[in-house]
């Protein structure tokens, strides 16, 4: 079972559980796959402990009957709007002439310790550039002479009491969440180019009920961050809008929907029963195309603030990479280039092989990306995160990891 890895994507649709082995060149073997509806979940966040365990539970034994393993152990997925992240220095002294690993660990841990309330706990610390005796832009300083060492790490943290239920959920259905992986940070291994990840681009998810932001500058992560909206908002307007039930707006939105309300005749129609009609009539699509790009317009000028706070505005030259479910929306990628102002391309998981048939599609980039994420730590000399023997918020080995995971990019 060592070449087995396992990832839980707890989304606000949809719990997507996947087992895969990690074949040559580290590519992923898909053996089992368990899809289902989400309940008790808002915007990214278990608010219905029990209903949320429950469709865990079907969706891990979905995947155990598929693949016929037990999985004991996986990579959970993290989101909502509870998660805030933080740039931290760890500053040390060398031990000895040169800097070794043990003088990384310490830098990383200095830098880990920033002043956190007991009500939020670490989840990531992502080491992205040191300095030597002041020298800034050192990417690897192993065996560089130097006195005074410092580290910039990227720290994530999130509601203690949130990770706590998601835990907990998770061990309902018999599973140990050996870690949690921000949302953008397991899409982006599967939607982003190394060629991207050096120039600066910036990872937009989509999802039902969050839309979750990674900024990457010279093959580092420099700023991440959740919003509380996504596709079920769109769908609550529309249903709002043109007093549809639900289910009825949801449907109308996929096959009528276009976020470029201009790109939609005015005499364009579709058929639908509203509440209080016996019968179908006919709405104009421009009508639901205009509350469509109201509600994506708010996303992703929520979405170009965010960039403008993280300070690299204008420094993301290889632009926005789109996926997630909602990326699947006709229209989103000319409208996030219309507000954002820069190249927009949609991405989703490829090459996989097994019974991937399904995966192929922009909604599943995170839940590969945690197997992607779990193979890179699999892949290291100590152990498997699979197997539970990493601890949440671990960050030693980053780079080691970074390289792997780096390999595995398309
Ligand atoms: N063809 C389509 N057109 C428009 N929207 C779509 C389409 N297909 C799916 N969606 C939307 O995608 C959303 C679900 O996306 P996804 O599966 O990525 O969400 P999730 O991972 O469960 O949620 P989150 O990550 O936000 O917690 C839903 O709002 C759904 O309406
Ligand atoms: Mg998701």
């Amino acid at each position: 079972m060592d070449d087995i890895v396992v990832g839980i994507d707890i989304g606000t649709t949809k719990v997507c559980t996947l087992v895969a082995r990690v074949e040559e060149n580290m590519d992923l073997r898909i053996m089992g796959v368990g899809i289902e509806p989400s309940e008790g979940i808002r915007k990214g966040v278990i608010v219905d402990l029990g209903a949320a365990a429950g469709a865990i539970s079907r969706s891990v034994q979905k995947a155990e009957q598929t693949s016929g393993l037990k999985i004991d152990s996986a990579l959970v997925s993290l989101a909502g709007a509870h998660v805030s992240s933080i740039n931290s220095r760890g500053v040390i002294g060398v031990a000895g002439d040169t800097v070794d690993e043990i003088d990384i660990e310490r830098a990383m841990e200095a830098a880990r310790t920033v002043a956190i309330p007991s009500s939020r706990e670490i989840i990531h610390v992502i080491q992205r550039g040191f300095s030597l005796d002041g020298e800034d832009g050192i990417h690897q300083p192993i065996g560089m002479h130097g006195f005074r060492l410092e580290v910039e790490a990227h720290v994530i943290t999130a509601a203690s009491a949130t990770v706590e239920n998601l835990r907990k959920a998770v061990a309902t259905a018999g599973v140990n969440a050996a870690q949690f992986v921000l949302n953008p940070l397991a899409s982006a291994e599967v939607v982003l180019s190394d060629t991207e990840r050096n120039m600066g681009a910036i990872v937009c998810d989509i999802g039902g009920g969050t839309t979750d932001l990674a900024i990457y500058v010279n093959g580092d992560v420099w700023h991440t961050m959740v919003l509380a909206v996504g596709g079920n908002h769109i769908t609550q307007d529309i249903a709002h809008g043109l007093r549809l039930p639900l289910p009825v707006a949801e449907e109308i939105k996929k096959q009528h929907g276009n976020a470029i309300k201009a790109d939609i005749g005015l005499d364009e129609t579709f058929a639908v029963q509203p509440f209080g009609e016996d019968q179908p009539v006919r709405l104009s699509r421009r009508d639901l195309c205009h509350i469509i790009e109201a509600r994506v317009e708010e996303i992703f000028d929520l979405t170009l603030q965010e960039i403008k706070r993280s300070g690299y505005d204008g420094l993301l030259p290889a632009g926005m990479i789109l996926t997630g479910g909602s990326s699947q929306l006709t229209g989103m990628k000319q409208l996030a280039s219309r507000v954002l102002g820069m190249p927009v391309r949609t991405a989703q998981p490829e090459k996989l092989i097994g019974l991937a048939d399904k995966l192929h599609s922009p909604a599943y980039s995170t839940s590969v990306g945690l197997l992607h994420w779990a193979a890179a730590l699999q892949a290291l000399p100590y152990g498997s995160a699979g197997k539970g023997r990493k601890q949440k918020g671990e960050s030693q080995n980053w780079d080691t990891i970074k390289n792997i995971l780096r390999r595995l990019l398309p």
